[in-house]
């Protein structure tokens, strides 16, 4: 089965696949056949697929060790100087393979390199195939803030292949789940046209997709990046309604530091971010008990569940106003107002320290 879609702001392409991964493998080489390609790689993706990384020639590896903690400016500037090193010119090419963090370190590189070559993303994480590796954000870590510096920069191409799937530990799965449950709860901001209507979908279809169900995956997969597309065609720099792709990631983003990017996975934040936020929607009576309890199901139908933490409200906050979305006085958080819709809302300190009462 393979799917293209396009992202029409920059005209790429995005191909989702179940053929073998040397048939991909295939396609990379043939797509960058006159390309001289620095690849990109996660460690542990690197040990399991040495054979299929056999099929890529004229190519050279920089290896990353796994874990957020790797996206940092130490291995940014390695890998420019591995580019620059084997002579990687503008017409050449950066393909990253692994997850999201090969992903936005490899493109954040791309993106500065001679001020911008090509590259390819090759996600092989569920996180990373329905949202990092689509739409262009690439970054690196610093300063105690996630993200911090990094530039929007349109891959070439990405290719999705859902074999790679069969070899991702189950916690890796599930925070990729994450990420999608996110889109269940913004879908109606989307502007896509073609409603499948996943918050339903992904609660009646849970057994399949936790059983990584090929044609439940590629199905869900492709909707979820339609939603995606849908929203970076309308705003690709985040000037506005991309900002919904946010939900659930300021509390996210804070556990994740105050986590020291070990603790918790970027989609298991996500959901923790999620709870915290219906929580307050529904304090402050935005949203009816009937969905605030149809919500709650759904993550439970994943897995998840509200867990307390340590850390203490002014620390969390303290984070908070580092994200590139708090301006001086206000944090950002998209909300849910009603069901499947969010809005974006700016509060005080004051008003956040007094969420977590
Ligand atoms: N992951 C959020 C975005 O791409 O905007």
């Amino acid at each position: 089965m393979r799917q293209v879609l396009n992202v029409s702001v920059k005209n790429y392409d995005i191909v989702i696949t179940n053929d073998s991964l040397s048939t991909m493998m295939k396609e990379l080489e043939d797509y960058t056949k006159n390309q001289k390609r620095l690849i990109v790689v996660s460690k542990k993706v690197y040990n399991l697929y040495k054979e299929e990384f056999n099929d890529l020639c004229n190519s050279d590896f920089f290896i990353l060790n796994d874990g957020e903690k790797e996206k940092n400016i130490k291995n940014y500037l390695k890998i420019l100087e591995k580019a620059q090193s084997i002579n990687l010119t503008r017409s050449d090419v950066i393909i990253a393979i692994g997850g999201g963090v090969v992903g936005d370190i490899a493109g954040f590189a791309a993106s500065t390199y001679m001020r911008g070559i090509d590259y390819i993303q090759v996600p092989t994480t569920l996180l990373a195939m329905v949202d990092s590796s689509v739409g262009g954000k690439t970054a690196i870590d610093m300063f105690n803030a996630k993200n911090i510096v990094g530039s929007f920069y349109q891959p070439k191409k990405v290719f999705i292949n859902i074999n790679w799937l069969k070899t991702l530990d189950k916690r890796q799965f599930s925070s990729g789940l994450g990420e999608i449950l996110k889109y269940a709860f913004i879908e109606d901001n989307c502007g896509y046209k073609h409603s499948l209507y996943l918050f339903e979908y992904l609660t009646l279809c849970a057994d399949k997709l936790l059983s990584q169900e090929p044609m439940t995956l590629m199905r869900v997969i492709e909707y979820c990046l339609n939603l995606k597309i849908s929203v970076v065609n309308q705003d690709e720099k985040e000037a506005g309604l991309r900002k919904i792709l946010n939900f659930g990631h300021t509390f996210a983003h804070a556990l994740e530091v105050l986590g020291k990017y070990k603790k918790y996975t970027h989609g298991e934040a996500v959901v923790q971010g999620i709870f915290f936020i219906l929580n307050y929607a529904y304090a402050k009576n935005l949203i009816t008990y009937s969905y605030y309890r149809l919500s709650q199901d759904l993550l439970t139908k994943y897995n998840f569940k509200s867990v307390s933490f340590k850390y203490s409200p002014s620390n969390i906050v303290e984070i908070m106003k580092k994200d590139k979305k708090a301006n001086q006085t206000e944090i950002t958080f998209i909300i849910p107002y009603d069901k499947k819709k969010v809005k974006e809302i700016k509060l005080s300190e004051v008003e956040v320290l007094n969420m977590f009462l």
